[in-house]
């Protein structure tokens, strides 16, 4: 009998297929490692990361500074626990309320927590006003996150149906339409949710023309704004806060993904009129805000802010349009370009699965989303040269399944 011996990626693929429960469709590829912008899988293969971990790996792979951070962090403290102060909460909610304008953030580990923290503040804020607000206003092709409360305001029934009954009193509406947001908005409206760039959604920016109705919105009914910039904020667009560059004023902001570079993190940004409604014991998280992801923020935020990334993503992220539009020039499939810094998305005229594949054959790292949207989220960290190179295997790949469609 022979044996036949498996490479690491059969043994990594054989060894979940056992025990990890099956909930998500991987590529089958395994990365091992990274280096700024470069990722490395388990046979040496070297691939340009489009992607970043869906927004996540802010600073790029490996970041020494970061690196640096988090190990210093490790060898020093990592969690005490929200029963006692630590240097580093306070100083992550200064630069994050000096980043927004939202004086109040509450710490927590991820988009789907923040989110959930947002939902939660504006009930409480209508509580305590003693007012009956049981509705929330979200929007058709939105994604907030999967625990029950942001899987509520998500409107994708793919995700939903198998978990209902959902948190009720979510109405939903047609995105970039004023008429009929101005329609559904009303005194039971409690809160306004929104991503100010649709991420899941297919790479959505919202207009101006619609983020003025939100405001007229808000501002006729009362009803609070939370802006979910889990996907679009610190800095991905080129401004800090996409909701700010196109006129919205939220109440609360969601934020998470490139906050922690990679460790998990994420936050509630709130304005003094809703954190003046809020008590001791409303709300808490065991690991929110702990030492390790307070301080991999404050090196994410230091590079941002001080390190000139913001400006860098404003000029790489004006190379990166002009070179996508050429690409949508050169391959008849790309019918839109849409999104802002270093978000962006390729609207296909067909599915935009087999992209993925053909990308990765050609080394390079992108995402399908809303079936036919090619996704880039790059580490913001990316220079000119480095997106260059990885359109033109982007562009490579999707010739190719232009020639694949052509003889089908
Ligand atoms: C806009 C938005 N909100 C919330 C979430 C949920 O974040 P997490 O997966 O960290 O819970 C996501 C994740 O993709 C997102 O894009």
């Amino acid at each position: 009998m022979t044996t036949t011996s498996l490479t690491a990626l059969e043994e990594i693929q054989a060894r979940e297929a056992r025990h990890v429960l099956q909930t998500y469709r991987r590529a089958p590829v395994a990365f091992v490692r990274g280096q700024g912008v470069r990722l490395y899988d388990s046979d040496g293969r070297e691939y340009l990361d489009l992607l970043s971990g869906i927004g996540v790996a802010s600073l790029g792979h490996a970041h020494e500074g970061l690196a640096r951070a988090i190990a210093d962090q490790a060898q020093t403290l990592l969690h005490t626990s929200n029963l006692f102060y630590h240097p580093l909460q306070g100083q992550v909610a200064e630069r994050l309320s000096a980043l927004s304008g939202l004086s109040r953030v509450f710490v927590c580990n991820s988009g789907s927590e923040a989110v959930e923290a947002c939902l939660k503040f504006a009930r409480r804020y209508w509580y305590t006003k003693g007012e009956t607000r049981p509705e929330v206003i979200a929007l058709e092709e939105s994604f907030h996150g999967r625990t029950m409360g942001a899987l509520s305001v998500t409107s994708d029934e793919h995700y939903r149906a198998p978990f209902a009954p959902l948190v009720p009193g979510v109405r939903f509406v047609p995105v970039n339409d004023p008429a009929a947001l101005l329609a559904a908005v009303s005194s039971s409206t409690a809160a306004i949710i929104a991503e100010p760039v649709q991420g899941e959604g297919g790479v959505r920016p919202l207009t101006p023309a619609f983020a003025a109705a939100i405001m007229n919105a808000c501002e006729r009914t009362g009803a609070l704004l939370i802006a979910d910039e889990v996907q679009s904020g610190l800095g991905r667009t080129g401004s800090p806060f996409y909701a700010r560059a196109i006129g919205l004023k939220p109440h609360l902001i969601s934020i998470g993904k490139a906050l922690g570079g990679g460790v998990p993190i994420g936050a509630a940004l709130i304005s003094e009129q809703v954190a003046e409604t809020i008590s001791f014991g409303d709300h808490g998280s065991t690991y929110g805000g702990n030492l390790l992801a307070c301080r991999a923020a404050l090196c994410v935020m230091d590079e941002l802010i001080d390190g000139g990334l913001l400006a860098h993503i404003g000029r790489v992220g004006r190379h990166m349009e002009q070179r996508l539009h050429e690409i949508a020039s050169a391959h008849p499939i790309v019918k839109e370009v849409r999104g802002a810094g270093l978000i962006w998305g390729l609207e296909l005229s067909r599915e935009a699965a087999p992209v993925v594949p053909a990308a990765l054959a050609r080394g390079v790292v992108v995402n399908r989303t809303a079936d036919t949207v090619v996704r880039l989220l790059p580490p913001l960290v990316i220079t000119a040269d480095e997106i260059d190179e990885g359109l033109a295997g982007l562009s490579a790949a999707l010739g190719a399944v232009e020639a694949d469609g052509a003889t089908a």
